[in-house]
């Protein structure tokens, strides 16, 4: 570690500490803390995740490193202020629940910060810029805590945001992490591949976080890892899933729900075009032989096929020799 990192990581430690201060002790942190417990974010949940609050006053965290003789510098590199057009810096983070984000040895490397009231035109969460300590497509939100879990159960769940890995700890499912929102980048492959070869995608169930479950199944073909799909009804995200359905039904969902990244891609299918229209239906069997072309396993294949077949109401012979024209198209 050169200094500026060690003094960063430092300034990062401190200002997690002062955000929960204020939450938890100050009457600042009043309508942050009724917001959370809005949302069945227990003070257990606070203390593990060291959750925050960012108060509305912009020179907090900048007295605060003043008085500490922090250099300019360091303060402009920590990603912890903004400038204005004069060049002066004032808190980035200002009236928001603050969600630490930590590298896998559990230091603080970043921050991100919830608005209370989606009424505003600002961003939902606001998170640190790119700093010398964090580069957000590296990092996983919760994989410190969870990696154990992960080792221990040889799977991981991926999911969309951090309120999600929050509930879903909350209801005894403790090997998530977050990509927080983004895409899962390659490094955040290799650092989940050094734990496991399974992941379990749990993205939303609205139309973004189907889509990107789609992209994640047909775009990331490293077959060095397996996938499975955990699909949350209802359009909700998991999050609202476990508030409204319980942790018990959530917890079965994660453990006997699981669906292979073909099952996923052939309902999705389903769902995208109208089988009682001939030309879709014939689309529908392109895009299906496609995916069941790619496996390996003579089963799964027959049992897909068959599921084609039934679909279309046609004979699986006939869905076999299609299949077969189109490897030898292909091969
Ligand atoms: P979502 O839009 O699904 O939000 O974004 P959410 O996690 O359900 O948020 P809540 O429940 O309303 O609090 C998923 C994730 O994408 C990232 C965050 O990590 C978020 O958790 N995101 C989203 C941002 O970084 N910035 C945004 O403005 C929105
Ligand atoms: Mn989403
Ligand atoms: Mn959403
Ligand atoms: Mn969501
Ligand atoms: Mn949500």
């Amino acid at each position: 570690q050169n200094s500026d990192t060690k003094v960063l990581l430092s300034m990062y430690k401190e200002v997690a500490r002062l955000y929960s201060h204020i939450l938890n002790k100050t009457a600042n942190g009043e309508p942050a803390l009724k917001y959370l417990d809005g949302r069945d974010i227990t003070s257990e949940l606070i203390d593990h995740f060291d959750i925050g609050y960012a108060p509305n006053n912009s020179q907090i965290l900048l007295q605060l490193f003043k008085d500490k003789n922090i250099s300019d510098e360091i303060m402009r590199k920590s990603g912890l202020f903004s400038e204005n057009q004069d060049g002066e810096l004032f808190d980035r983070f200002r009236d928001r629940v603050m969600f630490p984000i930590k590298d896998e040895a559990g230091n603080i490397i970043a921050f991100s910060g919830r608005i209370l009231n989606k009424a505003d035109s600002t961003a939902k969460y606001m998170n640190s810029p790119e700093t010398p300590i964090f580069s957000k497509s590296k990092v996983l939100f919760n994989l410190d805590s969870a990696k154990k879990t992960i080792r221990d159960k040889q799977n991981v769940i991926l999911f969309e945001g951090f309120m999600d890995v929050i509930s879903a700890y909350k209801a005894g499912v403790s090997n998530g992490v977050a990509s927080m929102g983004t895409s899962l980048t390659d490094q955040q492959l290799y650092t989940l591949g050094r734990l496991t070869n399974q992941i379990n995608i749990c993205y939303d169930g609205d139309d973004p976080g189907v889509e990107a479950t789609y992209r994640a199944l047909t775009q990331l073909t490293d077959n060095k890892f397996n996938y499975g799909v955990i699909s949350i009804p209802d359009k909700q995200d998991p999050d609202e899933y476990i508030r409204s359905a319980g942790s018990d039904k959530f917890r079965q969902l994660t453990e006997n729900s699981v669906q292979s990244p073909i099952s996923f891609i052939l309902d999705y299918y389903k769902r995208h075009y109208n089988l009682s229209n001939e030309l879709e239906q014939m689309e529908f069997l392109k895009k299906a032989l496609q995916e069941i072309a790619k496996l390996d396993s003579p089963v799964a294949i027959d049992m897909y096929v068959g599921r084609v077949a039934d679909e279309l109401n046609i004979s699986k012979d006939s869905v076999n020799k299609e299949l077969a024209n189109l490897k030898r198209k292909t091969a």
